[in-house]
């Protein structure tokens, strides 16, 4: 996979990008992380990337211009096929980070996953002039409903959760598949040696060998935790009537039949 990443602050990208699973990717060349760096693509002298809002109002707006000429630049260095216009169901999305985008979820980076090549737009000051919405970029995302400086770390975090989910990314290709929202659900509790610690011990059944038995309680676990933190998601998973069951036990008695660790 191929990521073109557009900004004009390349060096925050350093530190996230040399280390751990996106180090690891990148020198299996499972990704190709490309940073660029929005300025280069001025053409003044003062290497001029924003200017006033028409109509007036408080802050400056990145001119279209530069970034026009960037994601321009990339396409046909990468053999991209598709119109600057965004068209074309083989061309790679060109994906601007805003707090005015759709809300990422794990969904989204499972589909963002199976790209071959992705362009991400960071955003800064007040915004972007309108154009690069209209005609250049095929994708709006947020993070979440807070506002941020600007895109980057953003883009961060959509890397980050698209290259985890890249076959060979992981140690495990298992693990992935268990993470958190992988499922639709919250991931079940976690423990590791020692097997009592300051008196805390782990739950008997995940020292019992018992496979089968360890897969159904962390099932459990899972939905219990889903329930109790995040109760909106179980309208989406998928869940067996036995499963349906135990939820709708553990709402009649108040939460407070539910099995060892999910007891917060
Ligand atoms: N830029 C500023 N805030 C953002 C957010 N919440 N998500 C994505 N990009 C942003």
């Amino acid at each position: 996979m191929r990521i073109d990443i557009l900004t004009l602050f390349p060096d925050m990208f350093q530190g996230p990008f040399s280390q751990s699973i996106i180090k690891r990717a990148s020198d299996r060349d499972l990704v190709n992380i490309v940073i660029h760096n929005i300025r280069d693509y001025t053409h003044d002298r003062h290497h001029v990337v924003d200017d006033y809002p028409y109509g007036g109002g408080a802050g400056m707006v990145l001119k279209p211009a530069p970034i026009f000429q960037a994601v321009e630049s990339i396409k046909p260095e990468t053999g991209h096929q598709g119109e600057a216009t965004g068209g074309g169901a083989s061309a790679a999305p060109v994906i601007l980070l805003t707090p005015q985008g759709r809300l990422f979820c794990q969904g989204i980076a499972q589909e963002i996953a199976k790209c071959h090549h992705l362009i991400l737009i960071c955003g800064r000051y007040e915004g972007v002039d309108e154009r690069v919405r209209d005609y250049l970029v095929t994708d709006e995302i947020s993070i979440g409903d807070y506002v941020l400086s600007g895109g980057e770390l953003a883009a961060m975090v959509i890397v980050d959760a698209v290259v985890r989910l890249l076959p060979g990314a992981l140690g495990s290709d298992a693990s992935a598949l268990d993470d958190s929202h992988a499922t639709g659900l919250l991931e079940y509790p976690h423990y590791t040696r020692p097997p009592v610690y300051r008196g805390w011990a782990v739950p008997e059944v995940l020292l019992s060998g018992d496979h089968a038995r360890i897969a159904k309680w962390r099932r459990e676990q899972a939905i219990l935790r889903t329930l109790r933190r995040r109760p909106g998601l179980l309208e989406e998973a998928t869940l067996s009537e036995e499963e349906r069951q135990l939820i709708s036990k553990t709402e009649q008695s108040g939460f407070s039949m539910s099995s060892s660790s999910e007891q917060e």
